[in-house]
């Protein structure tokens, strides 16, 4: 059995009622029945969510320690946090998978959304193709055997 680690950041708990014309009417549970019927039955997808920035850090390390591949969507703090990108550093320079997403297309919107800082530590970015952002990282993923 494999496992694909999919993290969220803060106010991704409210997807489903948060924006819903920025970031759809579904929400993580949703999110997790797609991404667990897109995936074969030996790779296990586990979804989490958190506002903290402490727990994401650790899940990233618990990534580290355990050799397993992560999509990660830092939310906001995509575009301030140095500490997830050292975290987010920590894992692909352990030469594990580290895929960036993002539901909308930060690039089309707000300038303080156009920098991420953990896009240069990352394997590569998928953004603006809603939830099919973290089915095309979990499918990149899967493919790597
Ligand atoms: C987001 C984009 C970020 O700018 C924003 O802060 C989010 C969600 C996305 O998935 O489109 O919370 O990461």
């Amino acid at each position: 059995m494999r496992t694909v680690l999919v993290l969220n950041g803060p106010n991704l708990g409210r997807l489903g009622s948060r924006e819903p014309d920025v970031y759809g009417s579904a929400n993580l549970d949703d999110l997790r029945a797609l991404l667990t019927a897109a995936t074969p039955d030996d790779v296990t997808v586990d979804l989490r969510q958190t506002d903290d920035e402490a727990e994401l850090i650790h899940w990233l390390y618990e990534a580290v320690d355990t050799g397993t591949p992560v999509v990660l969507n830092p939310a906001a703090f995509t575009h301030y946090s140095y500490a997830l990108r050292d975290a987010a550093a920590l894992v692909t320079k352990a030469g594990i998978p580290l895929v960036e997403v993002h539901i909308s297309n930060p690039h089309a919107r707000e300038t303080f959304r156009h920098t991420s800082v953990v896009s240069a530590v990352a394997t590569g970015v998928i953004a603006g193709f809603g939830f099919d952002s973290y089915r095309l990282a979990v499918d990149y993923i899967v493919r790597l055997g």
